[in-house]
């Protein structure tokens, strides 16, 4: 293991057979040389440990099984040229995850965080017809970037809060027949008409070539001055230096970010702007959930050790 998860998750492994779980956590060379050592099956990865061709290339494991559902950390292409098989955990984290989408666009439509600041700075004087006046969320229209299990699961929250729910995705619209329930109550848009109508935009891609810079200077400019930016994703799916200066300049209105390009670190001037609300990457962090992904990850890593399928792979 590069880190422990939660005791769910360890029970499961501890069980299985020899865990080993570092001091500190693994530079890339450390990493490289416990995946060819020959004395490790599977690695229980985080998704901030890269496993790039370099750490790949004499990797002698059966398995990587990463504690998240997204896998960008991992280069699945040379995992799999190298019988390497990749466990994420799809599923139970999506409502959490949606909740937290959600969150960031009402607290950013509403300027939740300035007016917190407000409140505890002492300068709360009492009502008034025009303090801290934010965008109105029932009645806007959110446009979803991605139509994934959890931008479904956040379509679900904006239409309990009276909004207007379009999506876009590469693959086109999804057959009314295959939207179950939601089938009627969202549209497909084009990915230009989305960006240029949409009073908020979430966005539910995973990162990948095509998705790294999504969200640059060109789709900035293009959005409504009023609109605000949501992403839970991943960050490098918006450019975060072109971010700062559309928010800066007014080019949109405001932004809820999880996910950051270059985590742990911000763009500069990023927190600097008042009109953002920003999250430590906590779409998953609730107790059950990562209790839960923990048991997910589990045993997919005891699956892969025994040499057998696990619940969840991503390999192609
Ligand atoms: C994931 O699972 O990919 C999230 O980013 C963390 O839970």
């Amino acid at each position: 293991m590069t880190t422990a998860i939660p005791a769910p998750g360890m029970h499961i492994l501890e069980a299985a057979g020899e865990v080993h779980v570092p001091d500190q956590q693994l530079s890339a060379g450390e990493l490289r040389r416990e995946c060819s050592s020959g004395d490790v099956d599977v690695v229980v990865a985080q998704l901030t440990d890269v496993f790039d061709r370099a750490v790949l290339e004499d990797a002698t494991i059966k398995g990587i099984s990463n504690y998240a559902v997204g896998y960008d950390n991992v280069d699945v292409a040379t995992a799999t040229g190298r019988g390497i098989l990749v466990g994420n955990t799809p599923g139970v984290l999506t409502d959490a995850t949606a909740d937290i989408a959600m969150l960031l666009l009402l607290a950013t439509a509403r300027r939740c965080v300035e007016a917190d600041r407000f409140v505890r700075a002492g300068k709360y004087q009492g009502w008034q017809p025009e303090l801290l006046l934010g965008s109105d969320v029932s009645g806007a229209t959110l446009g979803l970037v991605g139509f994934g299990r959890i931008a479904r699961a956040t379509a679900e929250r904006a239409l309990g809060f009276g909004m207007t729910v379009r999506y876009t995705a590469r693959s086109g619209p999804v057959p009314a027949e295959r939207l179950g329930h939601l089938a009627g109550r969202v549209q497909f848009a084009e990915w230009d008409d989305l960006v240029r109508t949409s009073d908020f935009i979430s966005l539910h891609v995973p990162l990948s070539d095509t998705t790294h810079h999504l969200v640059d200077e060109k789709t900035l400019r293009a959005m409504k001055p009023t609109a605000c930016l949501v992403n839970t994703s991943r960050g490098p799916v918006v450019d975060e230096k072109a971010l700062v200066e559309a928010l800066r300049s007014g080019e949109i209105a405001g932004a809820g970010l999880d996910v950051y390009e270059d985590e742990p670190a911000l763009a500069d001037g990023l927190a600097d702007l008042p009109n953002t609300t920003l999250l430590p990457h906590v779409g998953s962090a609730t107790r059950s959930v990562r209790a839960t992904m923990a048991e997910v990850c589990a045993n997919n890593a005891v699956a892969m050790a025994r040499g057998e399928m696990p619940a969840h792979a991503v390999n192609p």
